[in-house]
């Protein structure tokens, strides 16, 4: 029988998948001792493991090429697509946040703010379900310079320990979403590999039960 191919987000998320797939029993081994290898196998689960970058493992699973994925929440909702999210896998937790600098009255006065973020569609729906105009500019990595810079009035973006905005001398003004890894299902796949993706969801969800 041909193997399940599931993508995982290269990292953290991978790490952490890794780690439930032992709790499984399953034979990691190529995982582990992995090299620049991108397609691994786990033969006792039969499973093929593909690392990719997080919008990729969205990519990969909607369009077949791979019939399930491990994928934050955040890269969920920024990019979404056509697939069944079909379990909450408990780590990878973190959230989105809007933050600015210590102390500044974001919401005072009424000039339309600049918000800098890694998500701009995040972002926009947002503040669209506030009713606020904003003006949304687009940064690649360490959002937390923009407010620095003073190109930005706040930013949205990923905190987990809240130390980067702490030394940064930045803060939370408000909670946006939480955010956990989830595994997500080709919308085929769902139906033409039925049994055996719902057999490895059932353990992978018994695990992270477990877990909590
Ligand atoms: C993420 C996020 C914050 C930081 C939050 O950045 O964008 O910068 O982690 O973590 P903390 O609350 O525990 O400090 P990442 O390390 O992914 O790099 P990036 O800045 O290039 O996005």
């Amino acid at each position: 029988m041909k193997p399940i191919r599931i993508a995982l987000t290269k990292g953290r998320l991978e790490k952490d998948t890794v780690a439930l797939f032992q709790k499984l029993g399953f034979d990691c081994e190529q995982l582990i001792n992995k090299g620049r290898k991108l397609i691994l196998e786990v033969p006792d689960a039969n499973l093929e493991v593909v690392l990719a970058k997080a919008a990729d493992v969205i990519t990969y699973v909607e369009h077949g090429a791979c019939d399930m994925g491990v994928v934050g929440k955040d890269t969920i909702m920024e990019y979404g697509g056509s697939f069944f999210e079909v379990l909450d896998l408990g780590f990878g937790r973190c959230r989105f946040a809007l933050a600015a600098k210590k102390g500044n009255d974001f919401y005072g006065g009424y000039a339309v703010r600049t918000i800098a973020s890694k998500y701009p569609n995040v972002t926009r729906s947002y503040f669209e379900a506030k009713g606020m105009d904003v003006d949304i500019v687009k940064i690649e990595g360490s959002v937390e310079l923009a407010p620095l810079l003073s190109l930005a009035d706040a930013i949205v973006d990923i905190v987990e320990t809240g130390t980067t905005l702490k030394e940064n001398g930045l803060e939370v003004i408000e909670e946006v979403a939480p955010i956990s890894a989830r595994l997500i299902v080709n919308t085929a796949a769902i139906k033409l590999r039925k049994t055996e993706i719902e057999d490895l969801t059932a353990k992978m969800e018994l695990a992270v039960r477990n877990a909590e």
